[in-house]
């Protein structure tokens, strides 16, 4: 288990703190993925966690141990702290086999040669490269470096395992191997992961919860679908995944969590209210979640109609766009019928598959 708690953290020279307060609580064999934008203050909190920064402030528990506390002025070296950690650039030692890369972790721990020579073959298999144990770290693909980084990092049976982009040097297809091989890996060995990523699609593909970050602090936190699906902040809905926001007005003075109306250059929508950060309220929702319909009833309350700008063959799916004046919505469609760029053509948004974000007070 992980426990963070307030974590404040300013560099030297720097005018204000890249971690703002950071908490969260990551159970046994839990994947937790912090997502967010470069420079947002992932890599800092993973550092953290591994002892190789020092917050200004807060606490950290790994297994119910106090491994930092600002407070009680504890703070356990990284060594002794049980952690495995594959950083952004995996640094494997060019001077080394793929075997002396993957020992390093165990070399002064005073374990007999033999225990040494099980528990690396043990970390080779898991990471499938068992028969390349002798090849010299040069001689190695982008993918088998990494899988070298991984043996590094389980080879000490740490209970916590700290992942900063390790996939990010991978081209696409390599990516999406190592991406289920990951998932594989993490089963078996049930250690609490926190994994780095600033690739959306990735997030919500190996994780059982996200963070998504901003400027040194937890916007939210959730499960993947219920983050994407139904996103409490703006921030959330704008960064984990395509998304429309059109800005109508509201009237009354609408609450969080009520079903309310907006009224858009579109037409009439229906959708939850969520806490906005902007002056406008908008309606939220992704263009997969709309459905082209013909104009008949078109005055009908969640029922858009607008004029097609754009239609892309996008393969599996056809994007629409369309404008009313100023503003403009993308809709993502199965290809099907003809949509002609001019036509006039309706939309209808389910309103439990759209939000309406409110005006900041
Ligand atoms: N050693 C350092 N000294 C001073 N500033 C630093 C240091 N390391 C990071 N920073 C700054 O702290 C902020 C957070 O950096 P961090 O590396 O945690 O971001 P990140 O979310 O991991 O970004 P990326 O996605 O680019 O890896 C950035 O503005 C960065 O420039
Ligand atoms: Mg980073």
């Amino acid at each position: 288990m992980i426990v963070a708690e307030n974590l404040v953290k300013t560099y030297e020279g720097a005018k204000s703190p890249v971690l703002k307060g950071v908490s969260f609580k990551i159970e046994r064999s839990e994947v937790y993925t912090m997502l967010g934008p470069s420079g947002c203050g992932k890599t800092t909190s993973l550092r953290s966690i591994a002892g190789l920064e020092t917050p200004d402030n807060g606490r950290i528990l790994l297994d119910e141990r106090i491994v930092f506390s600002g407070k009680e002025r504890i703070n356990t070296p990284p060594d002794r702290r049980n952690i495995g950690m594959v950083f952004q650039s995996y640094a494997i030692w060019p001077h080394m086999t793929v075997a002396g890369n993957v020992a390093y972790p165990l070399n002064g721990r005073g374990l007999p040669a033999d225990q040494i020579r099980k528990r690396v073959s043990q970390a080779l298999e898991v990471v499938g490269l068992l028969e390349l144990a002798d090849r010299p770290s040069p001689n190695l693909s982008g993918g088998q470096q990494q899988r070298v980084a991984l043996a590094r990092a389980i080879v000490a049976e740490p209970s916590v395992l700290l992942l900063d982009e390790p996939l990010s040097n991978l081209d696409a297809k390599l990516r999406e191997q190592m991406r289920r091989d990951l998932v594989s890996l993490q089963r078996r060995l049930g250690h609490s992961t926190i994994y780095v990523t600033h690739d959306q699609e990735e997030a919500l593909a190996l994780s059982h919860r996200i963070a998504l970050m901003r400027n040194g602090e937890i916007v939210e936190e959730g499960k993947p679908v219920d983050m994407y699906q139904h996103p409490q902040h703006p921030f959330t809905a704008a960064f984990l995944g395509a998304a429309n926001f059109v800005t109508g007005r509201t009237n009354g003075a609408p609450q969080q969590g009520e079903m309310i109306e907006i009224e858009t250059p579109f037409g009439r929508f229906s959708g939850m209210a969520r806490q906005g950060e902007d002056h406008e309220a908008k309606l939220f929702f992704r263009p997969h979640v709309a459905r082209l319909e013909n104009m008949a009833g078109s005055c009908d309350v969640n029922l858009g109609t607008g004029v097609v700008s754009e239609v892309l063959f996008l393969g599996e799916v056809l994007e629409v766009t369309l404008r009313r004046g100023e503003a403009s919505v993308r809709i993502r469609t199965a290809p099907g019928p003809q949509v002609e760029v001019g036509a006039q053509i309706a939309f209808r948004v389910d309103p439990a598959q759209s939000a309406i974000f409110l005006p900041r007070r």
